[in-house]
């Protein structure tokens, strides 16, 4: 008895030594993420959306707010669920030339559940918590802040091309968290290499939504600030769903206001139509419900900012009347902002070689000039471009149709060259950024210092560091500043009204 004693003990001191060592199973399949949501204007009481993902095994679950007007936590209503899965792939009918002939079937993606809560009557521009609970008992919990006002100032980080899973990619995030941004801007290629659910999950939010901060790993930004992205050739250009049964998952995954363009036929080409496994066709319109492929092209407000994001693959026809139409609408509605941006993927004015004759969103230059745009903001190429001030009058081609035969668009620019700082800073014309370098392979870095090599309307071409811009608005005044991924600025400017 005497030796059973201290056995026994010991077991009970293991037992509570585990019970406080071991953590719970992780419930989420993605820790939760927060969305601008449908919610294009500026509102008293700010909503977000609040979206986590699980095993496909329903239970109870609720999310509970506090904001400093609220004295106890507050239930936020109804969260909604639904199931998102897809088939396993059929083999890869053989391309042209016969290089996907013997392309495997995709692995099989679980059906899982994605859950949505809308986090309402939020105070713009001000903190609140969150927390969600599993089954009445909290198992998260995060502090974010709401949407600011017309008349705060605000700051976001914008990078491009981020989402392949690369050392970069990480230091990119770290250096987004340290500059505290309000939201962060994803103008295309959100996760390479095509889109797909299984890439989210190996190179998406295992970078944003990190437990802790770190230069190696990435960072907690996905719980605590709002991301907004734009469709890049990898995010929705591949919807054969023979070869990419889970392709398109930024209409599964994203909530951003459906207040686009309803494209009428001829406006997105045939080629962009659905193809492939008659099978997973229905279940990924089932999951994308209203969101494809309304949410490819969207606007919303921020503080005192209007910004229009496009879709500007190639299976987009932007010389479209109805299309040109609604963007020229949505800008002329937008007068009232102080500050006007335009973003999309592909550049209009690009100076690297890769990429070049990819020039099919030109010819919207002077619906931009017409709407007082301010800022263009594209991605795509891999690296960071700005232009000079400039306005662009479009030629059509010899055989009168707006583009070569590879995309390229003729036509006559007039740059502002005496633009700078101080008295200076009232550009004539748009600027056009390109900031495609958040963390997939950098593109042409020998024409950094190669400025022969660059076009006319290129006055910075940073191509040899990753790199993220970090831009501040404070009433008449934009500010951006582009940080390398180490933190080093790389390049700097400012805009005046
Ligand atoms: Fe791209």
């Amino acid at each position: 008895m005497s030796k059973l004693i201290p056995a026994a003990a010991s077991l009970l001191a293991t037992a509570l030594l585990l019970s406080q060592t071991v953590p719970a199973p992780d419930p989420f399949l993605e820790k939760p993420y927060l969305q601008l949501g449908d919610a294009p204007k500026l509102s008293a009481a700010e909503s977000l959306v609040l979206i986590w993902h699980t095993e496909n095994v329903p239970e109870k679950w609720d999310v509970e707010v506090q904001t400093s007007k609220d004295s106890a936590w507050r239930n936020t209503g109804e969260v909604y669920s639904q199931v998102v899965s897809a088939p396993v792939g059929e083999p890869a009918i053989a391309g042209k030339n016969g290089a996907k002939k013997d392309a495997p079937a995709s692995p099989a993606v679980e059906p899982h559940l994605v859950y949505r809560a809308r986090l309402t009557n939020l105070v713009p521009g001000q903190e609140f918590h969150y927390r969600v609970l599993r089954a009445g008992k909290p198992v998260f919990d995060a502090l974010a802040h709401a949407r600011k006002s017309a008349g705060q100032p605000f700051r976001l980080a914008l990078f491009g091309d981020c989402g392949q899973g690369t050392p970069s990619e990480n230091a990119i995030a770290y250096q987004a968290y340290l500059a505290k941004p309000d939201f962060i801007f994803i103008p295309g290629d959100i996760v390479y290499g095509s889109g797909r659910i299984s890439e989210y999950r190996t190179k998406f939010f295992p970078s944003y939504n990190t437990d802790e901060p770190s230069a190696a790993d990435g960072a907690p930004l996905l719980r605590s600030v709002v991301f907004i992205g734009a469709p890049g050739n990898h995010d929705t250009d591949l919807a054969n769903f023979r070869r990419f049964p889970d392709a398109l998952a930024y209409f599964l995954y994203w909530d951003q206001p459906l207040n686009g363009p309803v494209a009428p036929s001829g406006a997105i080409k045939a080629a962009h139509e659905l193809t492939g496994s008659v099978s997973a066709q229905p279940i990924f319109l089932d999951g994308a419900k209203q969101r494809y492929p309304r949410m490819a092209n969207f606007s919303f407000d921020y503080g005192n900012s209007h910004w229009t994001v496009l879709d500007a693959n190639t299976y987009m026809d932007w010389n479209n009347a109805s299309l040109r139409e609604w963007l020229t609408k949505d800008l002329a509605a937008a007068q009232s902002a102080t500050w006007r941006f335009v973003a999309f993927h592909q550049p209009g004015f690009n100076s690297s070689k890769e990429h070049f004759t990819e020039q099919q969103m030109r010819p919207l230059s002077p619906i931009f000039e017409a709407g007082n745009v301010d800022i263009v903001f594209a991605g795509h190429v891999h690296n960071y471009q700005r232009s000079f001030p400039l306005t662009f009058v479009p030629a059509n081609q010899p055989d009168g149709g707006p583009a070569g035969p590879k995309g390229e668009v003729a036509g006559a620019w007039t740059l502002d060259k005496t633009f700078g700082d101080g008295a200076k800073a009232k550009p004539h014309g748009v600027i056009y950024i390109v900031s495609g370098a958040g963390g997939a392979e950098l593109y042409n870095p020998e024409q950094q210092t190669d400025p022969a090599s660059w076009q006319p309307f290129t006055d910075k071409f940073i191509s040899q560091v990753h790199s993220l811009s970090v831009i501040d608005v404070e009433g008449k005044t934009f500010r951006l500043k582009q940080v390398s991924e180490t933190g080093q600025i790389v390049d700097s400017f400012r805009v005046s009204k």
